[in-house]
């Protein structure tokens, strides 16, 4: 396997996706709170790539706001048809563009009234007085979207880009338990790598 840990994690997702992995698409991103407390969460992976790996976020959400407070997290990966976990810290930086909108409008209408509603009912993860309103707000947005064929892009919707620095990649072997964890940092532009007793 090669030695570049981006090269690893793009072909094992495209392997998770190809083998219908039912967590392909899955993984934890964990961020820190202004008390110093760590939040965690699921999050949808909807691009591995050599540029990065993107995710689509609330920039209101706690989470961006946690990551624009400390700019700490690290995203977890399991993938069990592979029996291989990531963990992977670094940078990140936000895109909105426009290839990126034309792929939220080409969404399921049900998705894009998920997103709207984070600006025409109540920002995302902010206490709501009752189930109902989220039904309320989306019976209105179906209405709109009746009229209209069209929703109106959230702005608060943005495509968040994780830039990892740090890499762990342990494989499980399921024969002998002696499983590999091999630790990959990024060193002006060179990924080192080191191995850790598993
Ligand atoms: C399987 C799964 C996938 C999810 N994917 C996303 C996602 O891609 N983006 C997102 O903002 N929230 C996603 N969520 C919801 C988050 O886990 C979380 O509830 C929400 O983003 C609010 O998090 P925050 O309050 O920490 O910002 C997903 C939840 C699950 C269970």
């Amino acid at each position: 396997m090669s030695d570049n840990p981006i090269d690893q994690l793009v072909h094992h997702y495209q392997r998770a996706i190809r083998g219908r992995d039912p967590l392909a698409r899955s993984a934890n991103l964990v961020t820190i709170d202004e008390a110093g407390l760590p939040r965690t969460r699921m999050i949808t992976l909807r691009q591995v790539s050599e540029a990065g790996i993107d995710i689509y976020v609330n920039r209101e959400s706690p989470k961006a706001q946690q990551l624009q407070e400390n700019g700490r997290y690290e995203l977890h990966i399991f993938w069990p048809q592979d029996f291989i976990q990531f963990r992977i810290r670094g940078g990140y930086c936000y895109r909105q563009d426009e290839a990126f909108r034309h792929g939220w409008a080409g969404k399921p209408v049900y998705s894009q009234i998920a997103d709207v509603l984070h600006e025409t009912v109540a920002p995302q993860s902010s206490v709501i007085p009752s189930h109902q309103v989220v039904a309320e707000g989306a019976a209105a947005l179906r209405q709109q979207y009746g009229a209209n064929g069209a929703l109106s892009f959230p702005k608060s919707v943005w495509v968040l880009q994780l830039l990892p620095e740090m890499i762990e990649i342990w494989t499980g072997s399921d024969d002998d338990r002696l499983h590999r964890r091999e630790l990959y940092e990024l060193m002006d532009g060179m990924w080192q790598k080191t191995l850790l007793m598993p």
